[in-house]
């Protein structure tokens, strides 16, 4: 999964306050994390960062991650530096990862990062000893985005326990569903995995499943019975950033598309969420629907990320 390979000749201990990979998560981990938002909910604005600086490399498009994560700090008294672009930083000089790492390390207390490689930010940990945030590795990890996923699940159902979570669209490069699969292995989950045979769920979480005795169904067919049995509807977008061929995006982009009339009968506590940006994977008129969470999904991402940031940093709220 992790494929990213730059020679590295000096080596750091791994700071292990960053969040890489929401594997490094354990049960009590992520409660622990959620419990936290939930503190941050009630108390967002706050000075328990005054006098850090947070650091957003985004060398990838973004609009919720960053701006969550910086409205997180800026609500907790700290300060921000970094770039949107990265076609506007010495990357596009030629400069390397390892070396802007290590130079924004002189400036900022953490970074969070996101980049189109899969494995950078658990390269970046490894140059550096200030902790660093994934922001998105490529297809591989989001895990900021489980968090707040996680978070949403815990709102609108009560439980993160034996929820029947069914995951449509692009499962093979969207990296919010592998690590939102990951975290959920832990709490007795049944999947339904809706695709087209090209973008399946990767073989590896399959396996994963298997090995754990975790319930899953893969369907092509988006039908009234698996939207029916749902707690969690999980539409994604499909990622056409990561095709190499563009016909082949073309052919598969419009293929599941979430409407109101195939709410009917679905369950009246059952909740749409998405990561968002959409295109059309879930159709406007869905907007009204009381189901429809992803608006609210993507206001909990301030909470979690401020949960994230503080754990970071070895803050601890409830002590400061
Ligand atoms: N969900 C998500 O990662 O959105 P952005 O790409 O806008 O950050």
């Amino acid at each position: 999964m992790r494929n990213f390979v730059e020679s590295n000749q000096e080596s750091f201990p791994m700071n292990s306050h960053s969040l890489v990979a929401i594997d490094d998560l354990s049960r009590q981990d992520i409660l622990a994390m959620l419990e936290r938002a939930r503190y941050f909910e009630q108390h967002p604005n706050s000075h328990l960062l005054d006098g850090r600086v947070v650091a957003t490399l985004f060398f990838e498009p973004s609009t919720r991650t960053r701006l969550s994560f910086e409205t997180a700090v800026n609500r907790l008294g700290g300060r921000v530096i970094g770039f949107s672009d990265a076609s506007t930083s010495s990357t596009s000089k030629g400069e390397t990862l390892k070396d802007t790492i290590k130079m924004v390390s002189n400036y900022a207390d953490l970074i969070v990062m996101r980049h189109h490689l899969e494995g950078a930010a658990q390269y970046a940990t490894e140059v550096t000893d200030i902790p660093i945030v994934n922001a998105g590795d490529g297809a591989n990890q989001h895990p900021s985005q489980t968090l707040l996923d996680l978070y949403s699940l815990l709102k609108t159902q009560g439980t993160l326990d034996g929820l029947t979570i069914t995951m449509v669209g692009d499962l093979k490069y969207g990296r919010t569903v592998h690590s939102l699969l990951m975290a959920l292995r832990f709490f007795s989950p049944k999947f339904n995995f809706v695709s087209c045979p090209e973008l399946r769920m990767p073989r590896e979480y399959i396996d994963l499943c298997d090995k754990l005795g975790i319930e899953y169904h893969e369907y092509t067919d988006f039908s009234p019975e698996v939207i029916n049995e749902s707690d969690i509807l999980y539409m994604t977008r499909v990622q056409r950033e990561r095709f190499s061929d563009i016909m082949e995006y073309e052919r598969v982009k419009n293929l599941y598309t979430l409407r109101r009339s195939m709410l009917a009968d679905a369950k009246p506590t059952m909740k749409i969420l998405h990561p968002l940006p959409r295109v059309n994977e879930i159709s406007q008129d869905v907007d009204d629907d009381p189901r429809a969470y992803y608006f609210q999904q993507a206001g909990n991402g301030l909470f979690a990320r401020q949960a994230i940031i503080t754990n970071a940093l070895g803050i601890d709220p409830l002590k400061s």
